[in-house]
């Protein structure tokens, strides 16, 4: 049993979310691989796919959207999960029509996808204008709400799903 964990990241931290839930399967068991999405050639070599993108203004990055439109096909036929990567700031105040990327979710649905989660982002002021204004509005203790145990957690469930 082989995962692929496919991600689109902008600035690196929905990256390391993909490559914490490659780890996570793998100490379950699986063998998985971790790829940028526009690194994968095809998914004939796997049994199933998790795929993750950053979302930017309420919406996924392009590539992944790409990703899930191109295989579509394979995806409705295999176990897939997909989850988002984006809130920052304090928690108390998140908006869920800000991080659920809608579309891509209920495309997703159609697709008979197993789970979609939304876990915390990292806003970081190195990574451009829009970023910075926001990191300077964010209090420090939010600018990095990824909860690593929630992911690897995610992740268990999925290894058990599959019988790892
Ligand atoms: C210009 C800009 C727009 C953003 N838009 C959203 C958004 O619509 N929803 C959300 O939940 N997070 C949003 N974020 C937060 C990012 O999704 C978060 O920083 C994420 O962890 C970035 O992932 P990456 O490092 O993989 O690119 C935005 C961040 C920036 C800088």
């Amino acid at each position: 049993m082989t995962v692929l964990v496919a991600y689109a990241s902008k600035h690196g931290s929905t990256a390391e979310i993909a490559e914490a839930i490659a780890a996570a399967l793998r100490d379950d068991g699986l063998a998985a691989d971790c790829a940028a999405v526009g690194d994968v050639g095809g998914l004939g070599s796997y049994d199933a796919v998790v795929l993750g993108s950053a979302v930017y203004m309420k919406h996924w990055q392009g590539d992944a959207r790409h990703f899930l439109r191109k295989h579509a096909k394979e995806l409705a036929e295999m176990p897939f999960w997909i989850f988002s990567s984006g809130p920052t700031g304090d928690p108390a105040e998140d908006d869920a029509a800000w991080q659920e990327p809608k579309r891509t979710v209920a495309k997703a649905e159609k697709l008979g996808v197993r789970d979609h989660v939304v876990f915390g982002g990292r806003i970081s002021p190195e990574s451009g204008r829009m970023a910075k204004a926001m990191a300077d509005n964010t209090p420090e203790e939010y600018r990095d709400r990824r909860d690593w145990d929630e992911i690897r957690a995610w992740a268990s469930g999925i290894a058990a799903d599959l019988g790892g």
